[in-house]
């Protein structure tokens, strides 16, 4: 029999909540943020899953867009690290893709490509990665309405703490790109948890990502409590069954050693499937239902998980988050974001796809 760990995305919810995004930004157009292999959870599939609905797509690099227009996908597709070099930069133009310039360099590539593109100009409100300074920016809208090749323009900027409901510096960034509202140029700022918390910072288009996989971007929720439905759920099954006696232990290190005499399931995920190996004692995974605490140490092919007070069996099915037990809440036991859970998957774990 096949190894049971497999990654189930669902399809019909990950619908649910790009429709929940465009519910709560209803005036705005809503570019489904797609890259690093849509957060883990196959960017093709993903991309034709939403072709119906998505008013476009974000990526991070050309690769990325490139693999899109190759697969067959005509929606606007943004590019949001813009070009790495003028080669890049023609290619965008000739897939018709949507170019984030956030330096000088990639202005200048412009300048050189033929064709015609719309152009995302960054701006650097407070995050301090990407973007020109406010107060450069009139001068590089004025340079790229210079250019023919130049079909729109428009303002984008990246919260560094909308994750924090209320956090004082949102206010002061949407400030600074509230400067630029005598250009009367379309804008984007929200991320997830903009769109969800911070509504004043919709504007023309918003660039939802972790919200229509199911998890939360706010800091000690899950994505439940935004109406939110997981859209992977990653399984494995129990594959051994221990009895442990009280001061016999568990794993490596032995850094799980019984209090009394315990159930312990091994289960057919490890690190060398993405499940992190900084999983804390306790760690949550589901079993028939009932949440069970992970023990001792995740090693690269299993882990282990006190059953004591459940009634588990050889071959019953382990959820180590998804429906039932929200990736936020297994990410803050491993000192993580959910995005990086989704994120590490390895190639050993099994897709399977419904409501194709
Ligand atoms: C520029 C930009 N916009 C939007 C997003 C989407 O963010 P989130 O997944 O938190 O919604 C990201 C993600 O990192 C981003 O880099």
């Amino acid at each position: 029999m096949a190894r049971a760990t497999q990654a189930i995305i669902d399809l019909h919810a990950l619908r649910e909540n790009y429709r929940l995004a465009k519910q709560r930004a209803s005036n705005s157009r809503a570019y489904a943020v797609i890259k690093a292999n849509a957060y883990g959870h196959g960017m093709l599939t993903i991309a034709n899953a939403l072709s119906m609905d998505a008013d476009g797509f974000a990526v991070a690099c050309l690769d990325e867009a490139v693999a899109l227009r190759e697969a067959g996908i005509l929606l606007p597709i943004l590019v949001l690290e813009g070009a790495m070099d003028s080669n890049e930069c023609q290619v965008a133009f000739d897939l018709d893709l949507e170019l984030a310039v956030h330096q000088q360099q990639q202005l200048h590539w412009i300048t050189l490509a033929k064709g015609s593109i719309k152009v995302w100009i960054k701006v650097d409100t407070g995050m301090h990665r990407l973007g020109f300074a406010v107060q450069d920016v009139p001068a590089v809208v004025s340079d790229l309405r210079l250019q023919s090749n130049v079909s729109q323009i428009h303002l984008m900027s990246h919260f560094s703490c909308a994750d924090e409901i209320g956090h004082p510096f949102n206010q002061v960034q949407l400030d600074q790109m509230h400067t630029l509202s005598p250009m009367k140029l379309p804008w984007s700022m929200s991320n997830s948890a903009a769109l969800l918390t911070l509504p004043s910072s919709h504007g023309e288009s918003v660039r939802p990502g972790i919200m229509l996989y199911g998890a939360s971007p706010i800091v000690g929720s899950t994505g439940q409590d935004f109406d939110l439905q997981a859209v992977m759920t990653l399984q494995s099954e129990v594959i051994a069954m221990n009895s442990l006696k009280a001061g016999e232990s568990v794993g490596y290190g032995r850094s799980f050693t019984a209090s009394r005499d315990t159930q312990i399931a091994v289960v057919a995920i490890g690190y060398g499937d993405g499940y992190p190996r900084s999983a804390k004692a306790g760690t949550p995974v589901l079993i028939k239902g009932k949440k069970c605490p992970l023990v001792g140490r995740v090693s690269m092919d299993m882990l282990t998980v006190d059953v004591t007070e459940a009634n588990v069996q050889l071959g019953d099915t382990v959820t180590l988050w998804g429906t039932g037990l929200s990736a936020d809440e297994v990410a803050t036991h491993c000192n993580t974001l959910s995005y990086e859970l989704f994120c590490r998957l390895t190639s050993r774990v099994k897709f399977q796809y419904l409501g194709r």
